[in-house]
């Protein structure tokens, strides 16, 4: 028996202040896109914006349904842009923010498991790693080096053979 450690590091920033411009641009955008969700069951407003390799910016929201599963995350919601309308284009980083009615939010939140699922495979199909941004309206800030590591021992297309 062997053992396999995964590991991977998450840089935590005081607010969105602290980041480099770059980043700090791309988190503005996601907070500002939360705007835009179509949110009316869970009242929790979502917003993300990725950079691609061009140095276009695309953003994405939450659109829910009165059928409630056919909702479509907000991340999902962004990659299918970024892949329908830039096919084959790396996504250098993503930043994803939210609202909701308690306030300003106040801390980061992370990718659902199927947008980390859906995150893994876009970061496979152009083959480069997908830089995470999270943070709230307000208050300290995540970044990671690779949506993928949100996810190990991940189900991916190489399995189907
Ligand atoms: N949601 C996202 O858009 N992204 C996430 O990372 C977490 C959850 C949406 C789905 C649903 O419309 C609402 O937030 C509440 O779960």
């Amino acid at each position: 028996m062997t053992k396999k450690d995964f590991q991977f590091s998450v840089e935590i920033y005081d607010s969105g202040e602290e980041l480099a411009p770059g980043d700090a641009e791309l988190l503005t955008v996601a907070r500002a896109a939360t705007k835009q969700a179509y949110a009316p069951y869970s009242k929790f407003l979502v917003g993300s914006a990725a950079i691609l390799e061009n140095g276009v910016t695309v953003a994405g929201t939450n659109q829910e349904n009165a059928s409630f599963p056919v909702g479509i995350c907000s991340e999902r919601v962004l990659l299918s842009i970024v892949a329908s309308q830039y096919p084959g284009l790396v996504v250098k980083t993503i930043a994803i923010s939210y609202n909701n009615l308690l306030g300003e939010s106040d801390h980061p939140i992370s990718p659902c498991g199927i947008c980390r699922q859906s995150l893994a495979e876009y970061e496979e199909r152009v083959n480069h790693p997908i830089r995470v941004i999270m943070g709230g309206m307000k208050g300290h800030v995540y970044i990671i080096e690779s949506a993928s590591q949100l996810l190990p021992l991940s189900f991916s297309a190489s399995d189907l053979g």
